[in-house]
């Protein structure tokens, strides 16, 4: 067995899968339903367009596209999957966990199952779970997705976030490697500003009735500039602590996956860890933010571009509601 100075397995990211739903809607869609304009949303935020799932598919039936495509990257059948980690705030129900459904709709007979929710971090946050159990020797692999449908809990009649979000999955799969693999990690949290982004109604604080619904409480809310000034810290923050748990420099950063909350938020990042912007991944123009699907279809989509090659030390790193933020260095 591959094992590191501490006595662990070393875990690798050995294949990677995503879905988008075929729909898109540009912000000129969104011109025709809010006070906005395309001017507004994309020097406020770069986005350009999103992907909306449809009315039938629910965060399990993207899921399962993503994680199919993973596993056959990964050459990993689903019979075999021991873990399956699922990272998302638009469950297919409360409960049970949409892993669940995931697991059956695959046929992973054998896998543990369970979802988390680390939103817009999910996806990061899944990684170093699923990394802790297999290098333990727990677990042999893992299948770690980061989806949503955001659409599901988007107030359409709310300029301040309707044309922020989009829905889509991005799936890994984990197993020991021989090098490379997982340098670093860790994941960070802050109670005290969970205020600042939240879906209010359909939990034990206040279960759905008639009122919930009328004041429109089961739909995101977000105090966005208070979300901004604190995101870029945080993600920069968090990259220090793994570069230097991992013994490297930002200069040894051959590219950042991060969350895609904004470009300037993106932009930032890249400046305060003195990095240039073609290190750092961005497909937010495209699909907007998806929460944790963000960070793992940006993942996937930079291998597919060959923006990732064999060697390369690429930094996941991404912040979200709680609020909560994850990070960890790969060597691919
Ligand atoms: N179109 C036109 N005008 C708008 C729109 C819109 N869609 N939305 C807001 N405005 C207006 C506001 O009403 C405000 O007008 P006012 O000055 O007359 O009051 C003005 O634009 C500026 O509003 P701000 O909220 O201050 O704009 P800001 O520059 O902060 O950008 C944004 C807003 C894009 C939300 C930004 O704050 C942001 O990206 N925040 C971070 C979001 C984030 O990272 N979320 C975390 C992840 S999400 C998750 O975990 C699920």
């Amino acid at each position: 067995m591959f094992k590191d100075k501490n006595d662990v397995r070393r875990v690798g990211i050995i294949g990677v899968g995503e879905y988008l739903p075929k729909k898109v809607l540009t912000n000129a869609d969104l011109e025709k339903i809010v006070e906005t304009s395309d001017e507004w949303i994309t020097t406020r935020t770069g986005i350009k367009e999103r992907r909306i799932a449809a009315k039938e598919e629910a965060v399990s039936d993207l899921a399962v596209k993503a994680a199919q495509a993973a596993l056959a990257d990964a050459g990993v059948l689903a019979a075999d999957l021991e873990l399956i980690i699922i990272a998302t705030i638009t469950p297919d129900m409360q409960f049970p966990s949409t892993a669940c459904f995931i697991q059956k709709s695959l046929g992973a007979k054998k896998a543990a199952c369970f979802d988390i929710s680390a939103a817009c971090a999910g996806f990061v946050h899944a990684i170093v779970i699923a990394q802790q159990f297999i290098s333990t020797g727990l677990y042999k692999n893992a299948l770690v997705v980061g989806v949503e449908v955001l659409s599901s809990i988007t107030d359409w009649q709310d300029r301040n976030t309707c044309v922020l979000f989009g829905d889509g999955a991005g799936a890994a799969v984990l197993a020991p490697v021989k090098s490379g693999g997982i340098l670093s990690s860790y994941l960070g949290s802050d109670g005290t500003q969970a205020e600042l982004l939240m879906l209010p109604a359909g939990g034990s604080r206040y279960p759905t009735t008639h009122e919930t619904v009328d004041k429109r409480m089961h739909y995101l809310k977000m105090q966005g500039n208070e979300v901004f000034k604190l995101a870029v810290n945080v993600m920069a923050d968090a990259a220090q602590i793994v570069l230097k748990k991992a013994g490297l420099e930002c200069s040894d950063i051959d590219l950042v996956i991060p969350h895609q909350a904004n470009i300037r938020i993106l932009l930032a990042l890249a400046k305060k860890l003195n990095l240039p912007e073609d290190k750092v991944y961005f497909n937010i123009e495209k699909y907007g933010n998806m929460s944790s699907a963000s960070t793992a279809t940006a993942l996937c989509q930079a291998i597919r571009e060959g923006r990732i090659k064999k060697g390369d030390i690429v930094l996941l790193d991404a912040f979200g509601a709680g609020l909560v933020w994850a990070a960890c260095v790969i060597e691919w």
